[in-house]
C-alpha cells in the first residue's frame, strides 16, 4: 500500500520511521511518502493561509496551493487517486470499520490541516477525481491533522498483511468484534499478592474463551455501554434480515 501524507510540519511524522510502521516501510509493505505543503507554495512568504471570509479568528488554508499539492500527490500513481483523507474535527468519528475499509485501498493520501482549517472548496474539488473522507479523532481540538495522521496510518498498517507478525492479534483487537478486549496476563502466575485467573492456566480452551467473553462483556457494559447498544443493533437487524 502507498501513503502520502501532505503536511507543513513532515518532521511531525519523524514516528512513523520507528516501530511496526517502520519496520512494514523497510519490510517494503508500506510505501510512505512525507511531502512538505510549502513546496507548493508560491511568493517571497510562501504562504499556506489567509484570513477568513466573513471574518473570526485565526487563518485558514489557501485552496491554491493544497489544490497544487494534491493534484501533484494523486497522479503521482497514474489511474489510482486512491482515498482522500482529510483529518478535521468536523470530520465522522474514525472507527474501526472505517479503518478496515481504507486498510483496503490500493492507496491513500492523508491531508494534515492546519489553524482553522482548510478552504472549504478544497474536499470539493478534490471529489471529482476520486474519494474524499474527512475523519475527526474525537470530540476535542487538535492544533493540526499530523497528529491524526500518525493515528490512521498505524491503524491502517497494522491491517496490511504481513505488517503484524500474528494475524490473529488483529482479529481479537478491542472493537473488531464491537467489544472492548478482556484483560489479559503473562507470567508471573502471582505478582504484588494479585493472582493471574485461574481458568487462564486450566488449559480448557472453551472456559477460557467463555472467561474472556464474559470480562468483555462487563468491561463494554461498564466503560463503554453505547458498543453494547449498537451491538444489540445490528445484531437485532441480522435476526430480522433472517426472518
Ligand atoms: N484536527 C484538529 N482536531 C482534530 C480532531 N479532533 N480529529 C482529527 N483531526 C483534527
Amino acid at each position: 500500500m502507498r501513503i502520502d501524507v501532505v503536511t507543513i510540519f513532515p518532521d511531525y511524522l519523524a514516528p512513523l520511521d520507528d516501530a511496526i510502521v517502520g519496520r512494514a516501510r523497510r519490510a517494503g509493505l508500506i510505501d510512505l511518502h512525507v511531502h512538505d505543503l510549502r513546496r507548493w507554495a508560491t511568493g517571497v512568504h510562501q504562504a499556506v493561509d489567509d484570513s477568513p471570509y466573513g471574518g473570526g479568528p485565526g487563518m485558514v488554508m489557501t485552496p491554491t496551493v493544497w489544490g497544487e499539492a494534491l493534484d501533484a500527490v494523486r497522479a503521482a500513481v497514474p489511474d489510482d487517486p486512491g482515498v482522500l483523507l482529510v483529518p478535521t474535527p468536523a470530520g465522522a468519528p474514525l472507527t474501526q470499520r472505517r479503518v478496515a475499509g481504507w486498510a483496503e485501498a490500493s492507496r491513500l493520501t492523508i491531508a494534515c490541516g492546519r489553524y482553522e482549517g482548510i478552504d472549504g472548496r478544497v474536499p470539493v474539488d478534490a471529489a471529482r477525481r476520486g474519494p474524499v473522507e474527512e475523519f475527526s479523532l474525537g470530540d476535542y481540538v487538535l492544533a493540526g491533522g499530523e497528529v491524526a495522521a500518525l493515528v490512521v496510518v498505524e491503524a491502517v498498517s497494522r491491517l496490511v498483511p504481513g505488517v503484524l507478525g500474528n494475524p490473529a492479534s488483529a482479529e481479537l483487537d478491542s472493537f473488531s468484534d464491537g467489544l472492548l478486549e478482556a484483560p489479559a496476563y503473562t507470567r508471573p502466575e502471582s505478582w504484588r499478592e494479585l493472582d493471574v485467573p485461574p481458568v487462564l492456566r486450566s488449559g480448557d480452551h472453551g472456559a477460557v474463551a467463555r472467561w474472556r467473553r464474559d470480562r468483555s462483556l462487563e468491561r463494554t457494559a461498564a466503560v463503554r455501554p453505547d458498543l453494547l447498544d449498537r451491538l444489540v443493533e445490528r445484531l437485532g437487524a441480522t435476526a430480522f434480515d433472517r426472518r
